[in-house]
């Protein structure tokens, strides 16, 4: 007889103590209750003030996912020493970015500036009847917009900061009677994603009360209809630009490639993911890797940047590379131009101690300092990757890297382990090759 699948609906199950989600969790998804109990229990700190302050950063917490923090020493960035956390569970990211750091050190380090630092939001909103005294509306209640935020913003402007401008932007040609109060923002060392949404439903509110005691529309025939209030993840302007360059005489380091050859194979792999779609997300996946890594290590919500940043790789209307190239007159230079919304005060950056720890490590940077370490770290990154591919191809290190994953996949021993990693430093490694080893030694110890 067919088995009647069960309803796992649960009702108040943010209501439940963190002891009885796991029994709920485990007793209704899991066949080995005690294997998958030990594994929550086993990621938990063992520090109940630590553990509070990650349970309290999410909801319905039951444990922790613990991700690697690494560190990329050797980053000489405007003539000032970093050593680089990055949080990331991939192997040979962190050596690629020492490596170029490494290299570029020895060749003026990485240069850095910021383009702009801007941020936006819209008010979205639709509006049926005349154009003409929405726009002679607007222009009225534009101070009383910025008048209602000083509650708000009082600090932000205290800071250096606030609400840069707001406008009335017409959208009607994309949806019909669809506009846009647009706002753009400075929120000095706050990514202010807060700060931002507030003003926008501030002065969605304002818009709404306005417009009710306004007596320059017919109310039965005008109206206007608040859809949402929200920020932009997209922050062209608020953008930062990191490069290197040198003499290309000064390139040849790498094994079996002359100078020259390095440069000419470089800038094609340029040209290559400049004008092919399927070349540039692996090329900028590659920059992520670096971007990324900083960003979750800084307390930063990388999501937010992922897809800021991606849709900046589309701003022509094709998906292309973020970094480039330029080979003339003998010199060699190589940028990347990002944008960023990053904080260092607010969010989790005084809470979680790993957070803190890192803006330490990179000696308290302010928002446009993060944002320069961070677009460092993804160019680097992008150098390295792009390096390795030109030459000898990237599997032979990146398999290296993943050598001791697969031992440990495989629960080899410190002495295996060790036999292993010294057998494949002259050989091939793949997920079968290294079994068969491993298979060999257990059987001589047999
Ligand atoms: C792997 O995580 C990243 C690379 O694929 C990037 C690239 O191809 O440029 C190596």
């Amino acid at each position: 007889m067919k088995k009647k699948k069960q309803n796992l609906e649960v009702n108040g199950f943010s209501k439940l103590s963190k002891d009885e989600k796991i029994a709920w969790v485990i007793k209704n998804y899991f066949s080995d209750f005690k294997n998958s109990a030990k594994i929550i229990e086993r990621y938990m700190i063992h520090d109940d003030d630590l553990q509070k302050i990650h349970d309290e950063f999410t909801e319905n917490t039951i444990s922790n996912f613990i991700t690697p923090l690494g560190v990329a020493p050797n980053f000489l960035i405007d003539g000032n020493d970093y050593c680089i956390p990055m949080v990331i569970e991939e192997s040979s990211v962190v050596a690629a970015a020492s490596k170029a750091a490494k290299f570029w050190r020895s060749r003026g380090g990485f240069k850095t500036k910021i383009i702009d630092f801007k941020k936006t939001g819209q008010v979205h909103f639709t509006f049926d009847g005349s154009k003409e005294k929405l726009k002679d509306f607007f222009k009225k209640i534009k101070p009383i917009l910025i008048r209602d935020c000083d509650q708000i913003s009082n600090n932000m402007v205290k800071r250096g900061g606030g609400i840069l401008n707001v406008n009335l932007v017409d959208k009607t040609v994309d949806i019909k009677n669809y506009f846009q109060i647009e706002a753009t923002f400075n929120t000095v060392d706050s990514m202010g994603a807060n700060f931002i949404n507030s003003c926008l439903e501030q002065f969605a509110t304002t818009l709404n009360k306005e417009f009710e005691i306004s007596n320059s529309f017919s109310k039965n025939e005008e109206k206007i209809e608040i859809i949402m209030s929200i920020l932009t993840n997209y922050v062209p302007n608020c953008l930062v630009r990191a490069e290197v360059s040198c003499p290309i005489s000064e390139l040849g380091d790498f094994k079996n490639t002359t100078a020259n050859e390095f440069a000419r194979k470089f800038d094609q792999a340029i040209k290559i993911a400049k004008t092919q779609k399927d070349r540039a997300v692996t090329h900028n996946k590659g920059i992520m890797n670096g971007v990324d890594s900083v960003v979750i290590a800084s307390g930063n919500d990388f999501r937010a940047v992922e897809a800021g940043v991606h849709a900046y790789a589309s701003r022509s209307g094709t998906y292309s590379s973020l970094s480039d190239v330029n080979i003339a007159d003998g010199l060699f230079n190589f940028w990347i131009e990002l944008p960023l919304s990053l904080g260092t005060v607010g969010g989790i950056t005084n809470l979680h101690p790993l957070v803190k720890w890192s803006l330490n490590l990179l000696k308290n940077p302010n928002s446009k300092e993060l944002m320069k370490i961070v677009a460092v770290a993804g160019l680097a990154q992008n150098f390295g990757a792009l390096q390795s591919l030109i030459t000898s191809g990237i599997q032979k290190g990146h398999m290296k890297m993943h050598l001791i994953n697969i031992l440990n996949s495989l629960e080899a021993n410190d002495d295996e382990k060790r036999k292993l990693i010294n057998y494949f430093s002259n050989n091939t490694v793949s997920y079968s090759s290294v079994k068969d080893e491993l298979f060999k030694i257990r059987n001589e110890n047999l």
